[in-house]
């Protein structure tokens, strides 16, 4: 056997990894889908557990040897169910479209009707994106935002509810920075023959501490990534109501996945522990304070953030009003120069292709993890704002990459 460390054994393996970690350091991350995990959930995942086959579920596993894994994945399970007060939960889909992909393969068939929010729109590619096997799979009919608010068109949904008879409708978003109605969802759904897929990757973290709605009690399905602002390893989890327990299992494993990451299990699971204290209710509550002092900042200097503003950890920047020839893929690049990395979008009401898209996504759960707080909201905005009107100055990307420096090396990672 190599009992060889990293180093010894693959310098550029090592290299690699040691760069990322001064990139994620010296950078500003303003990804709304990323966060950094605490050390312990770090440890989980680097563990011994990546060696071990257990397919199946606690006390019913198709190998031997699981009685540690078995301890671990019933944490994780128990614990999800006390933080989302979840009747059944299923810790094991490798990522979120690994879960929505396993509710779809429970209760549709190919050519079933799904009625979902469009990417272009805020959705995710997993709901009905012609690329993505839920638009090869099904028959996929979209709702879509208010002209004029840019809030999600409920009546719009109703009309389209009564009118495709859908078998499934999904609610959720990657792009989208207001509230949702899921007790709306479910009464539109349940009144017109349909079940409901709320889809919570996003706002899990902000679901969990109560900041936001929950799905939970009205919703037959609700997935989500554990990675995002629930800040736990890169992953995904099905919760549902008891009744479709056996068919969630199922369609997951053996339908979908084989042997679960228990590793990956082992992180989530202390994820849940951590999001079960109080000090994580803190967290989310300044992830929400930051995001509105960062919004409020961006449209005091005459940006549009889409529907006027945020109610959760994330911002679209419409870039049109005052950068009318600077796309988003401009900007991500103009400010990933600068150490600060975020990503172009496409907008409501776009003129642009998805490669270029007008506009760019902000999130504050990453920068909140770090202990930034509302007054480095605002020196975070002026500070894009500063790259955004000089897009091709060498000297003020040098000024701002200094600031972006400094601000890291006072909130810096455990690692
Ligand atoms: C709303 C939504 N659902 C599902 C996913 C998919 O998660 P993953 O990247 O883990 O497959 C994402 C990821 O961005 C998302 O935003």
């Amino acid at each position: 056997m190599n009992t060889k460390r990293l180093q010894e054994t693959d310098v550029e393996i090592f290299n690699a990894i040691a760069m990322e970690k001064i990139r994620q350091n010296e950078h500003l991350e303003l990804i709304a889908s990323e966060n950094f995990v605490s050390p312990a959930v770090m440890e989980a995942v680097g563990s011994v557990l990546t060696n071990k086959y257990a397919e199946g579920y606690p006390k019913r596993r198709y190998y031997g040897g699981c009685e540690h894994i078995d301890a671990v994945e019933q944490l994780a399970i128990d614990r999800a169910r006390q933080l989302f007060g979840a009747e059944h939960v299923n810790v094991q889909p490798h990522s979120g479209s690994q879960a929505n992909a396993a509710v779809y393969a429970a209760v549709l068939r190919p050519g079933d009707k799904i009625l979902t929010l469009s990417i272009e729109n805020g959705g995710h590619l997993t709901h009905g994106h012609p690329k993505n096997s839920s638009g090869m799979l099904y028959d996929v009919v979209h709702y879509g935002l208010v002209n004029g608010t840019d809030r999600i068109d409920y009546d719009q949904m109703r009309d389209l509810a009564e009118r495709e008879h859908p078998r499934l409708i999904t609610i959720g978003a990657s792009a989208y920075s207001r509230a949702i109605d899921f007790e709306l969802v479910a009464e539109i759904a349940h009144s017109n023959g349909a079940m409901v897929l709320a889809d919570i990757a996003h706002i899990a973290g902000l679901v969990a501490v109560g900041l936001h709605g929950s799905p939970v009690p009205h919703c037959e399905f609700v997935t989500t990534t554990t990675h995002k602002t629930l800040r736990g390893p890169r992953g995904g989890m099905i919760m549902c109501k008891e009744k479709f327990a056996q068919i969630i299992d199922a369609s997951v494993f053996p339908g979908t996945q084989g042997g679960p990451l228990e590793h990956v299990i082992a992180g989530k699971a202390v994820c849940f522990l951590e999001a079960l204290r109080p000090e994580f209710k803190q967290y989310q509550a300044q992830i929400i304070g930051n995001a509105a002092a960062l919004a409020g900042a961006m449209l005091a200097r005459g940006y549009h953030v889409v529907t006027g503003g945020t109610d959760n950890h994330l911002m679209l920047i419409d870039l049109r009003t005052v950068h009318g020839n600077v796309t988003g893929k401009d900007a991500q690049v103009a400010l990933e120069r600068a150490n600060v990395t975020t990503n172009k979008n496409t907008v409501p009401h776009e003129t642009r292709s998805p490669f270029l898209a007008s506009g760019i996504r902000l999130g504050t759960p990453a920068v909140t993890t770090r202990g930034m707080r509302e007054k480095e909201m605002l020196k975070i905005a002026d500070l894009i704002a500063m790259i955004l009107s000089h897009m091709d100055d060498e000297s003020v990307a040098e000024d701002v990459r200094k600031e972006v420096l400094r601000l890291c090396a006072e909130f810096p990672l455990p690692y």
